[in-house]
């Protein structure tokens, strides 16, 4: 089961991609999160020990440079497109109650595209995960999806674009869901998080219509802010979760068996 989580900065992404990966593991799942957001939060949001001291696979210059046979920052040269990442998942990946997670780091150089051995070797490790890896993956993505490959996209099984009541969240909702068919994601939906109230669900689900149907609603929770004040993440192990992201994840385990 590969799973993966867009939409706009700031409104739950990573939050919703660690409510899953603990529902996920809760429902028996082997479960690998995967933090591809340049400015990593998913560590935090499930409550890692020491969480802020992870250092971004992206930041392996040693192990980069030793896997494509380039230095790091050397552009133009000669260095493998392929490198072995198979043994990766296990050897760079922390564990916490059941979710393993790896933090990958920025894998687009400040929008150059430009060919380098860091963002290919990135690209190749989430390739493998979602292609290859047997695990359920559950990727936190940045804003945009562009950097995600035609063949990892293929492989995604469900991209759920996360919305919150407002213009801009909708828009760029649009925008992901249609890039992501494009790049061949075989099913894309929204979650609605954030809501005031059932006026709010039935407002953003039309505002998504005809193009993008809701899979699910969460309310908004002010409890959550209050924890967030208090340094409390939101999806540590046995923090309360929405329901609706338990049936969610029943749902997943239920269409996407391995
Ligand atoms: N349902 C919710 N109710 C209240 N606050 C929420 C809810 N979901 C997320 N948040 C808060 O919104 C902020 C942004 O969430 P985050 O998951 O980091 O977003 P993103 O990854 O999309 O940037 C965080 O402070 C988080 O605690
Ligand atoms: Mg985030």
């Amino acid at each position: 089961m590969k799973i993966a989580v867009a939409g706009k900065g700031g409104v739950g992404k990573t939050t919703v991609s660690a409510w899953l990966a603990r529902e996920l593991v809760a429902r028996g799942k082997r479960v690998i999160a995967i933090d591809a957001d340049p400015v990593p939060s998913l560590a935090s949001a499930l409550g890692f020990a020491d969480a802020d001291k992870i250092v971004p696979i992206g930041k392996m210059d040693e192990l980069i440079s030793e896997r494509t046979g380039a230095p790091v920052g050397s552009m133009g040269a000669m260095f493998r497109l392929n490198p072995t990442v198979e043994d990766l998942p296990d050897a760079l990946s922390q564990e916490d109650q059941g979710v393993r997670l790896l933090v990958m780091g920025t894998i687009e150089q400040a929008g150059t595209g430009c060919v380098c051995p860091q963002s290919v070797f990135l690209k190749a490790l989430v390739r493998h995960l979602v292609l290859q890896h047997d695990d359920a993956i559950v990727l936190d993505m940045e804003a945009g999806v562009e950097h995600l490959g035609r063949a990892t996209a293929m492989g995604v099984d469900a991209m759920f674009v996360v919305v919150e009541p407002g213009r801009r969240s909708v828009g760029a909702a649009k925008k992901i869901s249609k890039l992501a068919k494009e790049l061949g994601v075989k099913k894309v939906l929204a979650v609605a998080n954030k809501l005031r109230n059932d006026q709010d669900r039935q407002a953003v689900a039309e505002a998504l219509a005809p193009e993008v149907t809701l899979a699910t609603a969460v309310m908004y929770d002010s409890g959550l802010v209050d924890s967030d004040l208090a340094g409390e993440a939101p999806a540590a192990h046995g923090a309360p979760r929405p329901a609706a992201i338990a049936e969610l994840a029943a749902a997943l385990v239920d269409s996407l068996e391995t």
